[in-house]
């Protein structure tokens, strides 16, 4: 599929947005503070899947986190800012994640994953 260009700054801070990519749900969400610091402050050692939150986002641009959408359990679509890390919780069998997409209880086996993507400006991103 083509790659995607998003335009950012229509996105408020603490808002998710949802668009699409090769047919895939993606993902962005502009992080407040609160939500970064909480991502970065977990002991990755405790994870199930462990990766530190500078992993998952652009250096310089911690407040973007870019993840498909798909619970990696069985595929459905949490629901944002809730669960107990108000990261995400999946309703179908009640996997959570954290403000990082990183799953944090329940079933799903790994991270919601990073599609590849790149900045083009501050308030730019090309998906793919
Ligand atoms: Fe999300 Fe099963 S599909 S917990």
């Amino acid at each position: 599929g083509a790659p995607v260009e998003v335009d950012l700054s229509p996105i408020a801070e603490g808002q998710i947005v949802k668009v699409f990519w090769r047919g895939k749900l993606i993902f962005i969400r502009n992080r407040t503070p609160a939500e970064i610091k909480a991502a970065e402050d977990v002991d990755v050692a405790t994870l199930r899947d462990p990766q530190p939150d500078s992993a998952r986002v652009k250096p310089g641009h911690a407040q973007w986190l870019v993840v498909y959408g798909n619970c990696t359990h069985l595929g459905c679509v949490p629901l944002g800012h809730q669960g107990a890390y108000e990261g995400w919780f999946c309703p179908c069998h009640g996997s959570v994640f954290d403000t990082s997409g990183r799953v944090r209880g329940g079933p799903a086996p790994i991270n919601l994953p990073i599609p590849p993507y790149t900045f083009t400006s501050d308030t730019k991103i090309v998906i793919g």
